[in-house]
């Protein structure tokens, strides 16, 4: 089963390029990776790609997806079912743990385990043993890497009882983190020149990206099947393109690539332009409906969140949001002020509190300075 074939994670962004380089140092080990990140953003991509990267790329890289299937299913999937276990069960069927022995096994959605399971999981991890449906004696599986991935915050789960603590601190050896494509705008433009070559085919000349003319190869038009005005486009106008940079892509990656299969197959020319958007793409959406005074609480509760109880960095969540305009210097100024109540006036604990390094101390503070974020430490001070 090897399927390493060509991974490709499009991007070069600055947080792109960051998690690319930590993916080429975290493939050297075999440590267990934890990847967490909003639907469609890219999780399993990058998972391949550690996988691509690692000594283990010619091996089998296994995927199963935890949700959305029976507890039982799940069970005879990772783990295999001996003949006659259950209706249906005509033969010996090795799981995908042992078929991904020396290779990686990636979990997705691992936050959908029933407890049941991932006791079972946790069992296999501290021991390699594999216990088949329905078999008597155990089999192992001693040389899996394994992957995870979620778009739950598990720690949520941990506090709600719907996820074991000991499997969350087994899994989170290595915790990566793939930002929300509205967080990382840059890279739209080179995603969208991906997906056109891969839908609208390999003869897409290279400029075909953005320079606004049609891309006259004679084999547009789909003729003679009654559909006399369809085209596949090829290229799109510079306008479009800003259009799709400015949409705030909700389903990240995954909308964006449907999108541009759309574009491609309903095409009514070979450019795609701004009318050939859906509405809500066309228009800018109005972050509009609460009181400004309430929305901007809201932020600042939401990045406050993300640092201290999703743990992640302030420069590589807020920071570039910043930089990208996708929140305001009321927002980072209200986080300041929620950080400084927390350490009581303290920068040096905002610093640790916001998963910096203490060397980054001057960094921070001449970037509170430079954007007008420093609040006075006295007033937080008791
Ligand atoms: N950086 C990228 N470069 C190229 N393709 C990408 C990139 N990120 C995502 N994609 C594509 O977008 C789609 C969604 O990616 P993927 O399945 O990895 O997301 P996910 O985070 O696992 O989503 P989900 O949480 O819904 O499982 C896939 O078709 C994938 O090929
Ligand atoms: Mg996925």
């Amino acid at each position: 089963m090897k399927q390493n074939g060509h991974v490709q994670l499009i991007g070069n962004s600055t947080v792109i390029t960051a998690l690319k380089a930590e993916l080429e140092r975290v493939a050297r080990s075999d440590a267990k990776v934890l990847i967490t990140g909003e639907s469609g953003v890219g999780k399993e991509v990058v998972a391949r790609a550690i996988n691509a990267a690692s000594a283990r790329a010619n091996e089998a890289f296994v995927a199963v997806n935890c949700a959305g299937i029976p507890e039982t299913l799940l069970e005879s999937e990772l783990f295999g079912h001996v003949k006659g276990s259950f209706t249906g069960a005509y033969r010996d069927k090795p799981g995908k743990l042992e078929m991904a022995d020396n290779g990686t096994i990636f979990l997705d959605e691992i936050g959908e385990m029933t407890l049941r399971m991932q006791g079972l999981f946790l069992r296999f991890l501290e021991t390699g043993e594999i216990q088949k449906v329905g078999a008597e004696r155990v089999s192992m599986a001693t040389n899996v890497r394994v992957v995870a991935a979620t778009n739950r915050n598990l720690r949520d789960l941990i506090a709600q009882g719907q996820f074991r603590e000991d499997l969350f601190y087994r899994l989170n050896v290595i915790h990566l983190v793939v930002p929300p494509l509205r967080q990382r705008r840059e890279d739209i433009p080179a995603l969208v020149d991906f997906f056109l070559r891969r839908f609208a085919g390999p003869d897409l000349p290279t400029n075909g990206n953005g320079n606004g003319h049609a891309v006259g190869n004679g084999n547009g038009a789909l003729g003679g099947n009654g559909h006399a005005h369809r085209y596949t486009a090829r290229a799109i106008s510079p306008a479009a393109l800003s259009a799709l940079c400015e949409y705030s892509w909700p389903g990240n990656v995954r909308e964006l690539e449907n999108v541009v299969e759309r574009l491609v197959v309903t095409g009514r020319r070979e450019v795609i332009d701004v009318d050939d958007l859906g509405p809500e793409i066309r228009t800018p959406s109005s972050i509009a409906g609460r009181p400004r005074k309430e929305r901007r609480k809201t932020v600042a509760d939401e990045l406050f969140k993300k640092l201290v109880d999703d743990r992640e960095s302030f420069w590589t969540s807020v920071y570039p949001m910043y930089m990208n305009r996708e929140i305001t210097r009321g927002n980072v100024r209200d986080l300041v002020h929620k950080g400084l109540e927390e350490a009581r006036g303290n920068y040096r604990i905002v610093l640790r509190l916001f998963n910096m390094e203490s060397r980054d101390y001057k960094r921070f503070l001449n970037f509170l300075r430079k954007h007008d974020c420093q609040l006075p430490f006295k007033e937080y001070r008791q």
